[in-house]
């Protein structure tokens, strides 16, 4: 018999343990660049993989991040370079800063430049070439975090890997979409029962490699220029992947927007519950996070947003454009997605009542 033994932890009459904030911080473009460096100068890893993980000085193992349920890597290869394949259940969105290649995931091939961004669904074999005569550097943005605090996170090489497929039940083809009613047995009060038999082959939903190319996205985000001073929205596209559905995800955890922010354009103050890092590849600006400001210029990544911390970011004399991640899709599959748009208005659960409005025209 295990000697372990669960313990009582008596909690009456407590109040709620208070959130406490990572706080923000800017990793500047000078450091990300010196790592680069560094990565480009070791021997070549039997992997491939040249690879350094950007960790807040909050974070604790497993599972060290640059917000508390998002993993950030610095990827680097050289000219030539190939990565061994290998899979994973976490997912990841991959952002390239510098340079070009190739990804395979799961037979999907993407020539990829900068600024371009793709998926990588959960246990879809990958490789990443470097095809191009520059240095290729991408940051890796992944669940990995969260995965590794939850002990559950499975990584294998994948040599050869076909997508496992054990014992199929169902012949329905996956999905684009998510949402069905429900195939239950009512409860004359309105709750359900569910059989085994549906408990264990939930319906699937087609999971694929994405890929936005910069060149493709950039002409359409420059169009919302036209939005014109007084928008009171932010200029930004998700980069959407159909299979999060109603989660408005790019991955199951996080949606990654490109914004542009014109000259002197300041956002309200605003918080939500989802984390949020940016990458600013153009420009110079600032952000007040929690009362504290910081300067950021192109080049520099920032774990912008810690959940719930109020914050709010300006552009200054020159037009920026950020990629911004966001544990948001994880959070709407949570039900603890709170959003306040504006500090005097209401708090709302996105995802489960009505979110909120601009003033653009339909
Ligand atoms: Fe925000």
């Amino acid at each position: 018999m295990s000697e372990l033994r669960a313990r009582f932890v008596d909690r009456t009459g407590a109040p709620a343990a208070p959130i406490t904030f990572w706080p923000a911080l800017v990793i500047p473009r000078s450091r990300i660049d010196e790592e680069i460096g560094r990565l480009a100068a070791l021997p070549a890893p039997a992997d491939g993989r040249r690879s350094a993980l950007i960790v807040h000085p909050c974070a604790q193992e497993p599972g060290p991040g640059l917000a508390p349920g998002i993993t950030v890597a610095l990827n680097v290869l050289r000219p030539g370079e190939r990565t061994r394949p290998v899979r994973h259940n976490s997912t990841q969105v991959d952002f390239c800063i510098r340079g070009s290649g190739r990804a395979e995931v799961a037979g999907t091939a993407i020539g990829f430049a900068p600024y371009d961004v793709w998926n990588t669904p959960s246990m879809a074999p990958y490789t990443i070439a470097n095809d191009g005569d520059d240095l290729q550097v991408r940051l890796t943005y992944s669940n990995a975090a969260l995965l590794e605090k939850l002990n559950i996170h499975v990584v294998e090489p994948a040599e050869g890997a076909a997508r496992s497929a054990p014992e199929r039940g169902g012949d329905v083809a996956p999905e684009p979409h998510a949402t069905r009613e429900p195939e239950a047995l009512p409860l004359e009060n309105g709750a359900y029962l569910m059989t085994y038999e549906q408990l264990i082959n939930p319906r699937p939903v087609e999971s694929r490699a994405l890929h936005w190319p910069w060149k493709l996205v950039k002409a359409r985000l420059d169009e919302l220029v036209a939005l014109g001073k007084d928008y009171r929205g932010r200029r930004l596209y998700l980069l959407f992947n159909p299979a999060t559905g109603r989660t408005n995800g790019t991955t199951h955890s996080f949606f990654a927007t490109i914004t542009i922010r014109p000259p002197n354009i300041v956002d309200r103050p605003h918080r939500h519950t989802s984390a949020a890092i940016n990458y600013y590849f153009a420009g110079r600006g600032r952000s007040t996070v929690e009362g504290q400001r910081f300067e950021w210029a192109a080049g520099d990544l920032m774990f912008s947003a810690p959940g719930w911390g109020v914050h709010n970011h300006a552009s200054y004399d020159e037009p920026v454009y950020e990629l911004t991640i966001q544990d948001s899709p994880l959070n709407i599959a949570m039900e603890s997605l709170l959003w306040q748009e504006d500090l005097k208005g209401p708090v709302a659960v996105l995802g489960s009542e009505a979110g909120f409005r601009t003033n653009r025209a339909a």
